[in-house]
């Protein structure tokens, strides 16, 4: 990983190159696990967005790019910004059809450096990337500026009312949750928490819905 990789707003120290930002060998076989064990994960948040059918969606840092597929399957475009290379080429070659087709591109980008332009789409959707941005606020302030004004952004992380034994410790504590919910409130005028089984979700748009 490169020295100049910055610590995550939540734990102060750099992300670790199996799981977090994975790189190299450690980190293809850290996606590789990902792809199994938070598959489960991407099923609710799939499930909690609903058909996505004539929409434009980003989702952001989807390592190997299982909720990539679930997206494609109804939206009109799904963008995948991702700051891994190794995570780009998993989600690459699992999704290569749908790439062909047009209907799905991944590019490199992160939280705060989407490469998107202003109000490219209709959905953004995180998952257990948020608290290791280097930036909560030029996080949320990116994803704010390529929504559309009526536009919706969904953040999940690790917790929800039955978290997976192997995700119990990365449960993120209430005043880690209130900032994640403050800085959504400073740029969206709506802007809930819920809990699936193994998430807990944050979701902003601009007008109630
Ligand atoms: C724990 S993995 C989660 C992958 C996938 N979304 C999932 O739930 O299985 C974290 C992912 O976030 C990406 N990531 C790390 N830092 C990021 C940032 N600042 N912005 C966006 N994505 C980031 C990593 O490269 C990795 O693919």
């Amino acid at each position: 990983m490169a020295a100049s990789t910055p610590p995550s707003w939540t734990t102060g120290t750099v992300p670790n190159s199996f799981a977090a930002l994975p790189a190299g060998r450690l980190g293809t076989l850290g996606g590789q696990l990902m792809r199994l064990l938070n598959r489960a994960q991407q099923r609710e948040i799939a499930q909690l967005l609903g058909p996505l059918d004539g929409l434009d969606v980003l989702e952001v840092g989807p390592g190997p790019g299982v909720l990539l597929g679930m997206l494609a399957r109804t939206a009109r475009h799904v963008t995948g910004v991702e700051p891994s290379r190794e995570m780009r080429a998993l989600a690459i070659r699992a999704h290569a059809g749908a790439i062909a087709a047009h209907r799905l591109d991944v590019r490199a980008g992160d939280a705060a450096a989407t490469g998107l332009p202003d109000a490219a789409v209709d959905l953004v959707v995180s998952v257990n990337t948020v608290a290791i941005w280097p930036d909560l606020d030029a996080g949320v302030a990116e994803l704010r500026r390529v929504l559309r004004p009526d536009g919706r952004l969904v953040l999940s992380w690790h917790g929800g009312e039955r978290p997976a034994r192997t995700a119990r410790a990365l449960v993120l504590r209430e005043e880690l949750l209130h900032r994640i919910e403050d800085a959504l409130r400073a740029r969206f005028r709506d802007v809930r928490r819920t809990l699936t089984r193994r998430c807990t979700v944050f979701e902003a748009r601009d007008t109630a819905g």
